[in-house]
């Protein structure tokens, strides 16, 4: 068995409730998903992960979990998950599910017992009695809500919630709570699920003493919980129960990481990851949030994407992604809507021609674009909510916090999937649960099909030239026009053979120069966004991108 087929694999990510509704209720469904398995693995993707599938009271959305051996009714129940399984495995497609572990849900049975102090769940969750006079256990800032500690009368305590206050962090010191992780892992390992993505993983160890923090440029009390003190051993303890069984694996998410630190976390045959979902390419239109927003600026882009590919070169390996379920879609961030296919394709070149495992997010392989609605109410994403009240109690006119809000919520990349012109999309044949985007007659699947020049076709050849491409798996990395704030620019070599990738990420001309080591090698267009008649020198269209291959050595005579 091959231990590393991440490593030539691409995965599709699955946020459930809007991917398709298979039973007409306008939620999506795991009966919608089965129907669709076979579109996925059209797109050559080898993988799957599922967004949580668990029963969950969705405050945010299955990322507060109450119970996690069981199918939240919403989306099916185990029978039909099973089904799922095996007809994704029999098409060659392994599943991964999100394991959500740094917080439950309040709604979750042991903590229920826990604010109640029946034993043994009286410890689970972090709790603290007030300071004197009342006041909150710590001055730490909440991620999800500006506060992260909450009275809960039936406790007579605080609980630790580092995101909303439906979602109590766990207390991972305590060893019970750990044998309960294990004892979930194993529920899904013998269903026969392929690994995890592991939910905030980097934030599941906190300081002991949870001490105040001092003034931070960013989020106050971070320091304390971020790659905390026992997060090696704790990772250390759930990657042993993943060896149990053979060729499983975990891709870990992790806010605020660095190349370097990463390298502590999935380099080495005793790695606590294989690879991580990091943030920092995420960051190029915005200052670590997208509600900071900031000009698009292409050398930030660029610095975190050749970060990544450097430092983890030949020790570690590189999770590589542009869309998820909590950031607004790309082609409306770092791409252009008006030159939507352009942008999307262009993007799509950026990214997979690096080293490291693509994940795509459902509908960014027709270029799904973002939403502006008019009011608060129209969205559903408790995120969107918060940085609204906040807002209201900063006497912000209505005006300006949704003009903050819009192109920042991570509900723009939950609107259902588009998968043809008929009405909702295609997507149900009820009422969708959420605003369905009314570019869906233009911008659906169907039409992506119909269409050899779509995105859709796009994305499918570059993941056919990925697959058991050297070049691209083992390849040096080499950027080029570093300082140009509208080329990207980079070379992968391995083996005599050569990549060249060149993207524009502007509407504005842009002057493409070959590299003088390049320069009079015999260039071969495999990829372009554009019609092309000249080149490989050439001055590029709005957004346009060229992929060269050619040979490294020069041919020896005969
Ligand atoms: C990261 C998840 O991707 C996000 O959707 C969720 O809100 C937070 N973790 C909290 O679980």
């Amino acid at each position: 068995m091959n231990r590393e087929w991440y490593k030539d694999t691409a995965f599709y990510q699955i946020w459930p409730r809007s991917f398709k509704d298979g039973n007409g209720d306008g939620i999506g469904d795991l009966w919608g998903v089965y129907e669709k398995l076979e579109y996925i693995r059209s797109l050559g993707v080898g993988g799957i992960w599922f967004s949580p599938l668990y029963v969950s009271p969705n405050a945010d959305f299955g990322y507060d979990i109450s119970d996690y051996c069981a199918i939240n009714p919403e989306y099916g129940d185990l029978e039909i998950f099973d089904k799922v399984l095996q007809k994704a495995h029999a098409l060659g497609l392994k599943v991964v599910m999100d394991l959500v572990i740094n917080h439950t849900s309040i709604e979750h049975e042991w903590f229920q017992k826990s604010r109640r102090g029946i034993e043994p769940y009286t410890d689970y969750y972090i709790w603290r009695a007030a300071k004197p006079g009342g006041g909150k256990p710590n001055n730490w800032q909440g991620i999800f809500e500006s506060e992260c500690w909450r009275w809960d009368d039936v406790a007579g305590k605080y609980y630790l919630h580092l995101f909303s206050s439906g979602q109590p962090d766990l207390n991972m010191d305590n060893p019970l709570v750990r044998a309960e992780v294990e004892r979930i892992m194993r529920f899904w390992l013998d269903r026969g699920v392929d690994g995890f993505r592991e939910d905030v993983i980097t934030f599941i160890s906190k300081t002991e003493g949870l001490p105040d923090d001092g003034f931070v440029i960013g989020l106050r009390g971070m320091k304390f919980y971020e790659s905390g003190p026992r997060i090696h051993e704790y990772l250390q303890q759930y990657r042993r129960i993943l060896e149990q069984y053979p060729d499983r694996f975990v891709v870990g998410e992790a806010p605020m990481m660095t190349p370097r630190k990463a390298l502590e976390f999935v380099a080495g045959d005793k790695r606590d990851l294989d690879m991580m979902f990091h943030f920092q390419h995420m960051e190029a239109d915005c200052f670590l949030i997208e509600y900071l927003r900031m000009p698009f600026n292409l050398r930030k882009l660029k610095r975190a994407f050749s970060n990544w590919q450097k430092a983890l070169s030949g020790k570690g390996w590189n999770a590589l992604y542009l869309e998820n379920h909590d950031h607004p879609r790309i082609i409306s961030r770092y791409g252009s809507e008006k030159y939507r296919v352009q942008s999307g394709k262009m993007l799509a070149c950026a990214l997979l021609f690096q080293q490291g495992t693509p994940f795509l997010y459902q509908g960014q392989e027709i270029g799904m674009t973002n939403i502006a609605l008019p009011k608060i109410e129209d969205y559903a994403d408790c995120v969107a909510q918060d940085v609204y009240k906040r807002c209201k109690r900063m006497h912000l006119p209505d005006k300006a916090a949704m003009a903050l809000i819009r192109p920042a919520t991570r509900d723009s990349s939950r609107t259902p999937v588009q998968w043809s012109a008929e009405a909702n999309g295609g997507f149900t044949k009820g009422k969708p649960w959420f605003y369905v985007n009314q570019n869906y007659p233009e911008i659906n699947v169907a039409a992506a099909e119909a269409d050899p020049d779509s995105l859709l076709h796009f994305y499918r050849k570059l993941l056919r030239f990925r697959a058991g491409n050297d070049v691209i798996r083992n390849g040096s990395y080499h950027e080029y026009e570093k300082h140009s704030g509208r080329l990207y620019v980079y070379t992968r070599e391995y083996n005599g053979q050569g990549i060249l990738v060149v993207c524009s990420f502007t509407e504005k001309p842009a002057e493409f120069r070959l590299p003088k080591r390049l320069q009079g090698k015999a260039m071969t267009l495999e990829f372009s966004n554009y019609p092309v008649t000249d080149g490989p020198e050439f001055t590029a269209r709005p957004y346009e991108a060229r992929v060269y291959t050619y040979e490294t050595r020069k041919r020896a005579k005969k």
